[in-house]
């Protein structure tokens, strides 16, 4: 068997480079020895790939992009298509934990500033990722054709409107009609179940292929390609299989367990994966009470209601919500630190960032709540806190203390 085996590999590999390439990129691709917690969230967030690429293929065998059946489609789905249920759920947890596992792989790179030289490519590859994952998000919302999707679409696409001079058209050219109808479900559903996904797919390879080319950065924030042995090997790595395959391995088991429990016991999460009110069919002839995107769009959504609109035009909270989101992109140049890890960073890196912590969590509470005098206060302190984060690192993590850096990762 095993020489079958073998002669079957020599054989494809005469003809295509598997063996070379499984060594290249894993028994013989040398990762920091000291990787954390927080290195579980790459790996994670492929799983997440997978899983919603292959739960979007079967949903999109019974799902009609259709106004008139696609509200249909998906109950016929829960109720009578075997295991339609459960593809669903799969589906629509998968979405909100992509974004927590995006949120926390985002974090990890805050924290050892893994954004900075020589992963600035790979950083903005990952912002690229995170600004498609919000399109797809985005796009598949609307597809269930519930009063949040309708609504949710329709509040967001006139957000472009409020563009000058071409935000008319822009917001027609979004929905293909002037109000959010049939033709609207119907490019999202295109864009959302297969332009995007391609995008996404081919940005992740890139991201993989800039983060080998370069290395893992780790928990201490030092470059371990700076000490090497005789045969070229970093003396602080460990090759990535099998040493990290078996721990990723474990942290998507855990993974797994968290996500089931969900789906078999709170699908919906008490409203914040999928909202009450999209269980009922869209009606454009009546809003919903109040209306908030899904919680991971909350942050920026909080962002645009904070700020005041200028003669009547909403355009300067849709520029800071813009904003908020591509600052992300700037932090390799914004960072002066002599020092990449938290580990090692002084007393005013440490309050900022968890300043931002904080302001970045209540934006999305804040995001969800119903607009109030009090709460827009609330929400303009914390969005000036967010933007002072950004704005303000160049001066503060030049003056900033630093502790002296290890010349070898620790294995703390
Ligand atoms: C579908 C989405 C994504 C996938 C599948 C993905 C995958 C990965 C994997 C497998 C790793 C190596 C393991 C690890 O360090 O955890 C990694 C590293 C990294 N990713 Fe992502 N990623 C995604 C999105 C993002 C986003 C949105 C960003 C940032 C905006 C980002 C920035 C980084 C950085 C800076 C590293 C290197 C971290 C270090 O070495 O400390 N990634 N990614």
């Amino acid at each position: 068997m095993m020489k079958l085996l073998n002669g079957l590999l020599g054989w494809v590999d005469a003809r295509f480079p598997l063996v070379s390439s499984f060594k290249a990129h894993a028994s013989e691709y040398y990762a920091p020895k000291n990787f954390n917690f927080w290195y579980f969230f790459g790996s994670l967030a492929l799983v997440v790939l997978v899983i919603q690429i292959t739960s979007g293929i079967f949903l999109t065998m019974n799902y009609k992009p259709d106004a008139l059946f696609a509200f249909a489609s998906v109950e016929y789905i829960m109720r009578d298509v075997h295991w339609g249920w459960l593809l669903r759920y799969v589906h629509s947890t998968g979405a909100s934990m992509f974004f927590v596992v995006i949120y926390l792989h985002m974090f990890r790179g805050l924290i050892y500033g893994s954004y900075r030289k020589p992963r600035e490519l790979l950083w903005i590859i990952g912002m690229i990722i995170y600004l498609a994952l919000m399109g797809e998000a985005f796009m598949g919302y609307l597809l269930p054709w519930g009063q949040m999707s309708f609504w949710g679409a329709q509040v967001i696409v006139n957000l472009f409107s409020s563009v000058p001079i071409i935000g008319h058209d822009l917001a027609i050219l979004i929905r293909g009609d002037f109000v959010v109808s049939d033709t609207t479900l119907n490019r999202f559903f295109a864009l959302h179940v297969i332009a995007i996904p391609l995008i996404l797919v081919l940005i992740v390879a890139a991201h993989l292929i800039a983060l080998h080319e370069v290395g893992s950065n780790n928990p201490d924030g030092i470059e371990i390609k700076k000490h090497k042995d005789a045969n070229g090997i970093p003396l602080d790595g460990i090759p990535f299989h099998p040493y990290y395959t078996v721990k990723d391995g474990l942290g998507v088991i855990a993974f797994l367990i968290i996500f089931c429990a969900i789906i078999f016991y709170a699908p919906d999460m008490g409203g914040y994966f999928l909202e009450d009110n999209n269980f009922i069919p869209a009606n454009p002839m009546k809003t919903p009470e109040h209306i908030s995107p899904v919680w991971y769009f909350t942050p920026y959504y909080a962002i645009l209601r904070a700020v005041p609109p200028l003669f009547g035009s909403q355009f300067p909270g849709v520029v800071a919500m813009g904003i908020a989101t591509m600052i992300f992109f700037f932090l390799p140049w914004l960072d002066r630190g002599k020092v990449k890890s938290i580990r090692y960073r002084g007393p005013i890196y440490k309050t900022f960032l968890t300043l931002f912590a904080i302001s970045f969590v209540g934006l999305g509470w804040l995001g969800l709540m119903p607009s109030t005098p009090t709460y827009t206060v609330i929400s303009r302190i914390l969005s000036v806190v967010y933007f002072a984060f950004f704005l303000l690192m160049p001066w503060y993590t030049r003056i900033d203390k630093c502790k002296p850096e290890p010349d070898r990762v620790t294995s703390k």
